[in-house]
Parts: C-alpha cells; structure tokens; sequence
C-alpha cells in the first residue's frame, strides 16, 4: 500500500471491521500516488479517494450557501399551512411586511405561468391557493434582506384557514377510496385456488413506518435573473433538467431561458429528485417579483415539515405454503400512504409491487396496490424507491412462514429462491400475468401472452431471473459467517438469558436495475481535451456524495489512456448536457459512465486515426495507455499527440450518448423486461433486545454484495455500508409521528434518531462477490446505490427473531417497522 492508500484509510476512519478492512481483505489493488510518474495501472478498479474528500474535509467544497452571494441578493422564508386540511379564505400579509428589512410577499396571484407545479400527474399547486392540503403546506413566501428577518417575518402572517375533516391514516383513506392514483392489481396463476389448496395457510397485517431523508445539506436553491428573461438557478437537487423545465414552466418561459447547475449536493438520497423543484420554483418567483436574486434555503424544522418521506406502508396479506415452508400462494394488498399529491407515489408504488417477489419464485400471486391520499407531506422517492416496502413484506411473509413450521428461517428461505426448476403446481398453468387497473369503472382485464414451459425463473412480470447467483451468494455467505453455529449458540444463549434475548437472520436482495419508465434510461456526456492534453468531463449525472463523478473520471482517464490526475469533472449543468434523467435508481454510473466513455472513445479514435496518419499504419494499431500514444513505430506523449492534432485541426472534444438495451416494459400490463439486470446481495445480522426495556442493539453484521466488476472498491464498499445502516435505521429508530391533527411532531434532529456512529455494529465486515456483470455494462459493473439498503431488513428479521424466542413465536408477527422500544415490548405483549 502507498502513502494514498493509508490517507484514504485514515480519512475514512477505517472503523472497527469498516471499509478499510473489507477492502485490504477482498480487492484493494494498490492505487496510484499523484506524484508518481505515471505507470501503466487502470484508473478502473483502483480505490481512487472521493473527488472532492479532500475539499470536503477542509470546509472547501463549495455548497450552495457557500456561494458569495451577488449585490442585492435577497432571502426567503415559507409561510406554512397550521392546518391539516381546510379552506384557505385569506391571507394577511400586514404584520410580516411591518417588520424592518421585509421586501415583499409572494401568493399564488403572483405566479405568471402555470399555478400548478409541472410534474406529470399535474395535480400539486405551487403555492396554497384556496385550499390546504397538509401541515407545512406552503402558501407563500416571505422576502427580506436577511434570513432571519424572512423567517421570523414568515411567522407573522395571518391565515384565516377554515378547517375541514383531515385523512390521516393510510387505512382510513383505502376505506374511503381516497386515491391519488388508481389502484393497480398484478395477478398470475390463480392465487384464491390455490391458496384453498394449500397445506397451509397463514394471514396477517404489517405496518412499516415511512423515513426522512436528513440529508446533512438541507433544500436550498438561488435564483439569479440574467440579461434578456434568462435565469441561472443554483439548486441542490439531483434533476437539473426537471428543475429547468418546472422553473420554466411557472415563469411562463420556455425551458431555453433557464440554465441550472448544481457541483453537489450534501445527500440527496431520493429526497432531492422532485422536492429541489419546488425550492428553486419558490425562488425564482420571489426573484422575478422582487427583480432580484434570491435564495431560499429552508430552516431543518421547515424541511422536515414541508418536504415528503419515505412512504410508509400497510399491508394485508394471506398466504399459502408446503410442508417445506415453500409458498404456494401469495394475495397481498399494499397500501400505500401518498401524502396529498401524487408526485413519484406511482412509479414507487410499481416498484413496490416489481420487487415484493424479492428473491424468490411466486407462482399464483396477486398483488393490488393502492396509492392512498391523505393530509400529509407528499411523500417521494427515498433510496430504493418503493422496492424496500415490496422487499420488506416478503421477507416477513417468509419469517412468520418459518416460525408457523418450526424451519430454520434460511432454510425457508433458500426453498423459495428463485432457480432454474420446472414449475410443479398446475394452477400456474400458461405462467400469465394479468393486470387489472381498478378505477371507478372497472376496466376490462388485460392479458399478457402465454410463455414457454413455466420455470421457477420468471418473476410476476414476465422478466427471466437470467443472471441468477442467489443460491450460491446466499450459501458463501451462510458459510464465512458461520450462521448455522450462531444459530445454535444464540439458541444456548436465550436458554439461559431470561432478560437479554439474541437473534439472527439472514435476509438477501435481488433489486432491478433501471428506470421502469423506460424513456429515463439515457444519458449523455461531454468530454473536453484542452490543448495542454488535461482533460474535462461533463456529464448529465449529479454528485451527492455517492462517488458518482469519480467513478466517471475513472472510466475516462482509462478511455484516453491518461492518469486519472489529468481528469478532472465539472458541475451538473443543463446547458452543457441537456434533457438529462435524475440522477436515480442507482443508474448514474451505468448511463452517465457509458455515455462518457463513448464521448471520450470518440476522442480516442481521432487521436488514433491522426497518429496511425502520422506513423503510416492502421488506427488500430495505436494504442492510448498510462500517458502514452504508441504506435508499432513509435512512442510519444499524450500531451504531445494533443499538440499535434491541434495543430492539425483535429478535434478534440466531443459528446457521447448511451441508451439501455434489452429493456422493454407495458405500462398498462406491467409486464416486460424493465430491468437490464439485477443486483445481489445478502445480509447476515445477529442483535440482543433488552425484553425489559425493549431496546436493541446490532451486535455483529456480514454483508456479501454483487456489484459486478467494481469500478471503485473503496466506494462501492462505502456505498453498501452506508446503505445498509441507513436501512437499518429506517427499520429500527427512524420514527416519523403525526399527532392527532396531522402535524408532524418528530420535525427536528431531538426527535427523529438517525443512527450514529455508536449504533454501528461492532462486528461489521463487507465482501464483494467476484464476478463481473453478465449483461455488457461500463467496466463489468454493477450498480449499488440503492440495494444494499434493502440489506438492513436482516436486522429487522434478527430483532423479530429474539422477540419470538422471548415468548410465543407468534409475537413476532406483531411486531411493526420500526422496531423502537416501545414496538418492540408492544410485540412483547408488555405494554
Ligand atoms: N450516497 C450518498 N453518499 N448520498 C446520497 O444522497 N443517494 C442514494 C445512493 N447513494 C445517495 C447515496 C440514492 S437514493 C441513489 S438512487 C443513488 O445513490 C444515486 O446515485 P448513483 O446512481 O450514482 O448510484
Ligand atoms: Mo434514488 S431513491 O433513486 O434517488
């Protein structure tokens, strides 16, 4: 290892059993120092520190606020709905505008274009208008010199709201057919027979909690007017382009008159896909009224109360099973809670229902999922984006299943993967998938064509598991964390412990990659070669901490056969690359790194047919690595090839466009491929519970991950712990309460516990599993954003695990997400 390698080590803080351990033990190749000379090693592959670590940890890396602000610049503050649902009669302004440093006000009568905001539904107005839909609803803004005086002044504004019954409960509006979307119903085989002819039968309900993004930076954006009705908006969001056209849209302009940027962002983590529109939408209306730039950046508490969650979901379910605990039958109702618009509720919801099969073969299912409206945040996509809440209901059916039988829950596990096995049950028949969307007219049951002989391969939607390596994923990591002799010890354990109860479970993931709405996956890039041979890439993705532009860089770098040093990345900007996709669904590098590399490939091949012009041999024969352009006759400099074919009138820069093959999806039938692959992984958790107290605690957790060939170690692995223990939060202390009349009480950091670095388990090991991509992905990767995440079921399971061996089994089942304290002795029978 070279001095970087330590420095990364060093920064990363290398925890007990963290990265830097995962890494030296699974991958690691030594990475190059920046003062070497160059060699001839790959950027690919090599644990490269983050681009901006370094400015980061130093306070030099610019965020929004960081931006020195231009003469005249304004700030403003939201003024809130007190009210959970009710008739918006008037609005007095008076007393904030009384106040010293208050420039103005800002209603819905102010809005020059289009009052409601541009998202595709079309159903969420920009300001409060005549009506409140939510506590926190924004109606207005209020402009001052200063933040404070905004916000202290946004206070003062009086509301003459007339209050009406609010829907708060997810349960309630399903009773009352309280939809922002139609309900969608994905059904195959004949689940009602079956379920009759099942061995065994079990039913039950789940509530799983939503979960707040905290990103450490909160929503901000700064509207600038230019010369000519244009606009520059800074905004910390991971959609530039959705931003531009929504700022466009509400000004009334067309979307060539707004240029955002965004370097990055402080996490994002779904929470910044639609909600930094609406920030930069508040600002650019502020500053077209005022005729100044404005920034709006929100206070936590505001963030927290106006911004949407994670959706948090019920369920009711009933299924049927084998001796061997396989499931014969699935029906599965899921509710989920929307909030008051529909915003990515249905897209999410999809994914929910796409990923309730997680791992494992469904042969006669029916899933109906219904997108509930109620008075509360419009809740949003959040890291895995609707596939958590589908995962997270299958792998309870599979522990209750387990306990109902007295089975080792892997085992039951491991007898509903997914493989290659011809389908037994006959009900399955033709394997079809029918879809029904349920509105108030019933439409007519669309059918899917009848497929080939039915294997246990193919998921609810018609999509072949080609790429399958769960079993034998599952069965490495089974072995490397010794599950079966914890098992037992944790069984010695309990016997004797009446107080402290230990569980275990091990729980893996199987998580589609790509946008389900086809169009989304593209992506475009453009790489610059300046005349001194450095390089500069742009590409349509954002930064949020995830390593994205890093990663990038090192697919370039190895493109041109230059150091990575050479290369550097400039800020997201939609007038660079335009009509990009969010920065989502884990597919950042995945598009954005494919459309770089051919953008850098096509430089590569002008440098090639120049020098091959130069040296009388063919293009193919010139070869780009570590700095050098060779020729079978000679040797030379990249910088000295830049020169000469800049001399020579060749080009260099270009653009580069990717598009995902393979993928192809009905969106009324909900069956196709919408998936170019699937990502893998598996979780091994073991926790103690206090039956006292209810608290837990993580004791030791082994991850095994599939990220293909990564391009990135260090990153990779930073990303599957950082995604676990955010999954893991969600399920055990992220708790979001609204009181009786719809206001969210856990609004700030002394109510809502993200975990910290003391809940990290002390026992905590990540390995990658060492095989590249079957599909034809940049570098042999895989994507990884999202999937670990869904790891952090393991500790919800374990927990449910020590509560079953507490007293009856059958107490686990109560056991709702997250597992506080409190729900924890709940399932205990003790409160
Ligand atoms: N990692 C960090 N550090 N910060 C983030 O905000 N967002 C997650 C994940 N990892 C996030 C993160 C989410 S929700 C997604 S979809 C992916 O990163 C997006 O980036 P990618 O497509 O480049 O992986
Ligand atoms: Mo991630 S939820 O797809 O932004």
């Amino acid at each position: 290892m070279n001095a970087r390698d330590k420095d990364f080590d060093a920064a990363s803080g290398g925890g007990p059993g963290g990265a830097a351990d995962a890494g030296e033990r699974n991958l690691a190749p030594a990475t190059q120092s920046p003062h070497a000379p160059a060699q001839a090693m790959p950027a690919v592959g090599s644990s490269r520190i983050h681009e901006s670590a370094r400015a980061q940890v130093a306070g030099r890396a610019t965020y929004i606020d960081d931006i020195p602000e231009l003469r005249g610049t304004l700030h403003a503050a939201p003024i809130l709905s007190p009210v959970a649902h009710g008739s918006l009669r008037g609005v007095d302004a008076q007393p904030a505008l009384a106040l010293p440093g208050v420039r103005g006000v800002v209603l819905a009568a102010d809005i020059p274009g289009d009052p409601v905001l541009a998202t595709f539904v079309h159903d969420e107005p920009i300001f409060a208008r005549d009506s409140v839909q939510h506590v926190g609803q924004v109606i207005g803004l209020v402009v001052a010199d200063s933040v404070q005086s905004a916000r202290r002044a946004a206070r003062l504004v009086k509301l003459d709201i007339e209050a009406l019954p609010a829907v708060l409960d997810v349960r309630a509006a399903h009773a009352a057919q309280s939809y922002v979307l139609p309900p969608v119903v994905v059904r195959r085989g004949e689940p009602e027979a079956a379920l009759t002819a099942s061995a065994h039968r079990l039913q039950g309900q789940l509530e799983v909690g939503g979960q707040e993004h905290f990103y450490l930076e909160g929503q901000v954006a700064y509207a600038i007017p230019r010369e000519q009705g244009q606009w520059h908006i800074h905004s910390s969001t991971q959609h530039p382009g959705e931003v531009q056209h929504w700022v466009a849209h509400a000004l009334g302009l067309e979307n060539n008159a707004v240029t955002v940027e965004c370097r990055r962002m402080g996490g994002g983590f779904g929470g910044k896909e639609t909600q930094a529109g609406h920030m930069a939408v508040w600002a650019a209306l502020a500053a077209r009224k005022l005729g100044r730039p404005v920034k709006l950046r929100l206070d936590r508490d505001d963030d927290f109360m106006i911004t949407g969650k994670r959706h948090p979901f019920a369920y009711d379910w009933q299924v049927g099973f084998d001796d061997s605990g396989r499931i014969t039958a699935l029906k599965l109702d899921m509710l989920a809670n929307c909030g008051f618009s529909a915003d990515l509720s249905g897209p999410v919801a999809d994914r929910a229902i796409f990923h309730t099969d997680n791992a494992y073969f469904l042969s006669d299912v029916e899933i109906a999922s219904y997108r509930c409206k109620t008075n509360v945040q419009s809740h949003t996509a959040f890291r895995g984006f609707g596939g958590p809440q589908g995962v997270i209901a299958i792998e309870a059916i599979l522990g209750d299943i387990a306990r109902h039988l007295r089975l080792d829950p892997l085992q039951v596990r491991l007898r509903n993967l997914y493989s290659e096995e011809v389908v037994q049950s006959p009900s399955t028949g033709s394997g079809r998938t029918d879809v029904a969307s349920l509105q108030a007219v019933p439409t007519p049951t669309v059918r899917a064509e009848p497929v080939e002989a039915p294997r246990r391969n193919t998921t609810h939607y018609q999509m072949k598991v080609e790429d399958n390596i769960l079993e034998p994923l599952i069965s490495e990591l089974a072995k490397t964390s010794r599950y079966e002799e914890r098992r037992a010890r944790i069984a010695r354990w309990n016997a004797q412990s009446p107080v402290i109860k230990r569980g275990i479970a091990l729980t893996p993931v199987k998580f589609g990659i790509s946008f389900t709405a086809t169009f989304f996956n593209q992506a475009g890039a453009l790489v610059h070669v300046f005349t001194d041979g450095s390089v500069q890439l742009n590409h349509g993705g954002t930064e949020m901490g995830q390593g994205l532009h890093t990663k990038i860089m090192q697919v370039v770098a190895d493109e041109l056969g230059v150091p990575f040093e050479r290369v550097r990345c400039t800020a997201t900007e939609t007038g660079k690359v335009p009509n990009a996709s969010a920065t989502a669904a884990s597919s950042g590098t995945d598009l954005n790194g494919r459309a770089a590399q051919f953008a850098a490939r096509n430089i590569r091949d002008n440098l090639a047919a120049f020098v091959a012009g130069l040296d009388g041999c063919g293009a193919g024969a010139v070869r780009l690595r570590a700095g050098e352009v060779i020729s079978p006759t000679c040797t030379r400099s990249f910088d000295e090839v830049v020169r000469l074919a800049y001399a020579n009138r060749i080009q260099l820069w270009s653009d580069g466009f990717y598009r995902t093959p393979k993928i192809h999806y009905d969106k009324v039938t909900l069956t196709g491929r919408p998936f170019y692959y699937f990502s893998y992984g598996a979780a091994c958790s073991e926790v103690a519970i206090d039956t006292l107290t209810g608290e837990s605690r993580v004791l030791a957790v082994d991850i095994l991950h599939d990220v293909g060939t990564s391009i990135n170690p260090a990153i990779d692995i930073g990303q599957i712990e950082g995604g676990f223990v955010q999954g893991m939060g969600w399920l055990t202390t992220e708790q979001l309460v609204w009181t009786a009349d719809g206001k969210l009480a856990t609004h700030a950091p002394s109510t809502y516990k993200i975990p910290a670095t003391g809940d990290i388990p002390e026992h905590f090991t990540v390995a990658l599993w060492p095989e590249p991509n079957r599909e034809d992905n940049v570098g042999g990767s895989k994507a990884v954003g999202e999937p670990p995440f869904m790891l952090g079921i393991s500790v919800w399971e374990a927990i449910r695990d020590a509560v079953a061996s507490a007293g009856a089994p059958q107490n686990a089942s109560r056991l709702v997400a997250p597992a506080t304290p409190e729900n924890v002795l709940r399932a205990l029978g003790g409160v």
